[in-house]
């Protein structure tokens, strides 16, 4: 998939930076806990970019990359309407980000932005992430059995967001999540926290 390309979802933009952005407080707190001040941090599909304004604060300068022209489109005008100048966003795709960025990021992270992608784009995007970034942070899904209450309840949440995300959802569950990608792609958890017992955030470094 080409940088181009553009990926549309029913609820981006305003959609998603009302219902879901509040319901996010927390894992925006938790990945920021994981961060140094001053760091320079890429955020990989970033969405409306709410984590990306959220560091903001803390971080020298702060990329967020997103596929959906309308989610970048968004998170521009909320940059814009809050006159803050250390974040840019960059419409484009997790599986090129290298030749779409000349820089170097302490920080590379995924915040709920993995599991939607498919199996074959989660193993590129991280090797990608190896050639820009020190350190990957990534907030998703923990693997729950389909039978738990948890997990009936997260698949059904995924199912609503389309067909095709929810494929990949079922892939990231199959592949063992977080734990499987990082592992599979040769990196060493260093830290792990977990989120109402339904989501990890995992900082890790390559081995
Ligand atoms: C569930 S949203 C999460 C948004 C935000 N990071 C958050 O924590 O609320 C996942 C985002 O990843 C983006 N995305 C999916 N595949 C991508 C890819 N291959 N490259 C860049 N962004 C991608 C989607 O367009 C979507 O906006």
């Amino acid at each position: 998939m080409g940088s181009h390309e553009d990926k549309k979802h029913w609820y981006d933009g305003k959609l998603y930076n009302y219902f879901i952005d509040p319901a996010t407080e927390e894992t925006r707190r938790i990945i920021s806990s994981l961060i140094e001040d001053n760091s320079n941090v890429i955020d990989i599909g970033c969405g409306t970019g709410s984590l990306a304004l959220f560091l903001s604060k803390k971080c020298n300068n702060v990329l967020g990359l997103e596929l959906s022209k309308k989610m970048v489109s968004y998170a521009n005008s909320i940059k814009q309407e809050r006159k803050i100048i250390n974040v840019h966003f960059l419409h484009g795709t997790a599986e090129n980000v290298s030749q779409l960025t000349n820089e170097r990021f302490d920080y590379a992270i995924f915040s709920l932005s993995l599991h939607e992608m498919k199996s074959e784009t989660r193993i590129k995007a991280l090797e990608e992430i190896k050639k820009i970034a020190n350190s990957i942070i990534i907030y998703d899904y923990l693997v729950k059995k389909n039978t738990s209450f948890k997990g009936v309840l997260n698949s059904t949440i995924e199912f609503l967001a389309g067909k095709d995300h929810f494929e990949n959802y079922k892939s990231f569950q199959k592949e063992n999540g977080i734990f499987g990608l990082l592992e599979k792609n040769g990196f060493m958890v260093e830290k792990i926290i977990i989120d109402k017992d339904t989501y990890a955030a995992v900082k890790a470094k390559l081995k």
